[in-house]
C-alpha cells in the first residue's frame, strides 16, 4: 500500500510526528554544517570517509568523491562497479560513470567504456579536456587512451564465473522482450533478479569552501544486452549537482530513473524547499505513478523493482529514499562515517 505524498509531506512537517505513515518508512537523520560532508550509496562506507578525509586535506570536493569512488571501482570484490563487476550478456564488463562540477556547473561522463578500472577518472578529463559532455565506446575508450590509461581485462575470474552460471541457465531470464502489450505479466524475469545485479555507487560531498560535486559509477546491469546504457553517465538522472542548492544521485533500475530524470527533479524539489529525503521520496512517487505496464508492476500494482536516491542540500543536510522496503546509505562529516537509515515509498 502506497501513502499519499502531498499529505506525508505536511505530516513529516509536524513537530513531532510518528516515524512510520501507512506504507511508507521514514529514515534517519543528519544534520552537518555545511562542508565537510559526504554521501554515498549503501556500498560507499568508505568512500565518504576517504571523501571527508581528503576535503579536510584540503581537496575540492570533485577530487574527493572521485577519490573515494576510486575505492570501490578498483575493488575486485564488488561486483557492480569497475574492476570485478559483472559483464554484460557477452561476458564483456562495460562501465558507466559521470561527474559533476558544482562551482562551474560542468559535468563529463563516459558510457559503455570497455578496459579501464576508473571509469569516473576518465568522466573527470571528458569534462575537463573536451569541450563535450559525453563519451560512449570505443570513442571512450581511446579517449582513456590518449590520456595515458592502460587497457586491462576487468573480468575477475570471480564474475567471469557468476557469468557462465547466468548463461548456462538462460531461459525468459536476458532482457530481450517479444512483442508485447501493456498488460502483459508473464514478462521481466531478469527484471526482478537479484537486486546486487543492479549496484552502482554515487557519492556527493561538500568541501570547506561549500562547494558541491558529484559523481555516479557502475558495471550497469548485470549481463546487460551489449551497449545498453543505464541512468548513472546520463546527468540529471544518475546525478545532478547545483552549487546553490545542493545534489542527488541514485542507484538501481536505471531503465525507471531514465525515465523520470530524477536526480535533476530531486534537486529541483530540495530548490522548492523540500528536505532532501522528502525530494527523494517524491522521486520515487514519481516513479511509481510512472510504472504503467503490468510486467513492471507486482501484483498490488507497485513497481516490482527498485531504485534508491540519496541527496544533499547546501546546508548539509542529507537523506535519502527509496521506492521499496528498508535500506541504509554511507554518511560522514566531521562525526566520522556511518550508515544511516533511508524511507521508503513501499514497506
Ligand atoms: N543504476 C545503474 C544502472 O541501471 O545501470
Amino acid at each position: 500500500m502506497r501513502h499519499d505524498f502531498l499529505s506525508r509531506r505536511d505530516f513529516l512537517a509536524t513537530a513531532g510526528a510518528a516515524s512510520l505513515v501507512a506504507g511508507t518508512r521514514r529514515g534517519g537523520f543528519a544534520r552537518s554544517t555545511a562542508g565537510p560532508v559526504a554521501i554515498a550509496s549503501s556500498n560507499g562506507l568508505n568512500t565518504v570517509a576517504r571523501a571527508v578525509e581528503e576535503i579536510n586535506s584540503g581537496a575540492d570536493a570533485l577530487d574527493a568523491v572521485i577519490a573515494g569512488v576510486n575505492l570501490v571501482e578498483e575493488d575486485p570484490n564488488d561486483t557492480t562497479v569497475g574492476y570485478g563487476g559483472l559483464p554484460n550478456a557477452e561476458g564483456t564488463v562495460e562501465l558507466d560513470s559521470a561527474v559533476m562540477h558544482g562551482p562551474t556547473g560542468r559535468a563529463g561522463a563516459v558510457a559503455s567504456l570497455q578496459g579501464i578500472m576508473y571509469p569516473s577518472k576518465v568522466a573527470r578529463l571528458v569534462l575537463e579536456r573536451t569541450d563535450h559532455v559525453l563519451l560512449v565506446g570505443m570513442g571512450a575508450q581511446r579517449f582513456a587512451q590518449m590520456h595515458g590509461f592502460a587497457i586491462e581485462n576487468l573480468l575477475t575470474d570471480r564474475a567471469r564465473a557468476i557469468w557462465v552460471r547466468w548463461r548456462e541457465n538462460l531461459s525468459n531470464r536476458d532482457d530481450y522482450l517479444p512483442p508485447h502489450g501493456p498488460d502483459e505479466r508473464d514478462l521481466g524475469e531478469a527484471m526482478r533478479r537479484n537486486e546486487d545485479h543492479w549496484g552502482t555507487i554515487h557519492c556527493s560531498a561538500i568541501d570547506l569552501n561549500g562547494n558541491i560535486s558529484s559523481v555516479t559509477t557502475t558495471s550497469g546491469l548485470a549481463f546487460k544486452i551489449p551497449g545498453r546504457v543505464g541512468d548513472s553517465p546520463i546527468i540529471g538522472a544518475g546525478l545532478y549537482c547545483d552549487n546553490e542548492v545542493g545534489a542527488a544521485g541514485s542507484t538501481g533500475r536505471g531503465e525507471a530513473n531514465l525515465e523520470n530524470c530524477c536526480s535533476f527533479l530531486i534537486v529541483e524539489r530540495m530548490r522548492m524547499g523540500d528536505s532532501p529525503e522528502a525530494a527523494c521520496l517524491y522521486a520515487c512517487e514519481r516513479i511509481a505513478d510512472h510504472t504503467r505496464l503490468a510486467r513492471l508492476q507486482n501484483s498490488a500494482g507497485e513497481p516490482a523493482f527498485n531504485v534508491s536516491f540519496y541527496a544533499v542540500n547546501k546546508a548539509g543536510e542529507v537523506g535519502g529514499a527509496r521506492i521499496r522496503g528498508t535500506g541504509r546509505m554511507a554518511v560522514a562529516d566531521a562525526q566520522g562515517a556511518r550508515h544511516i537509515e533511508m524511507a521508503c515509498l513501499y514497506e
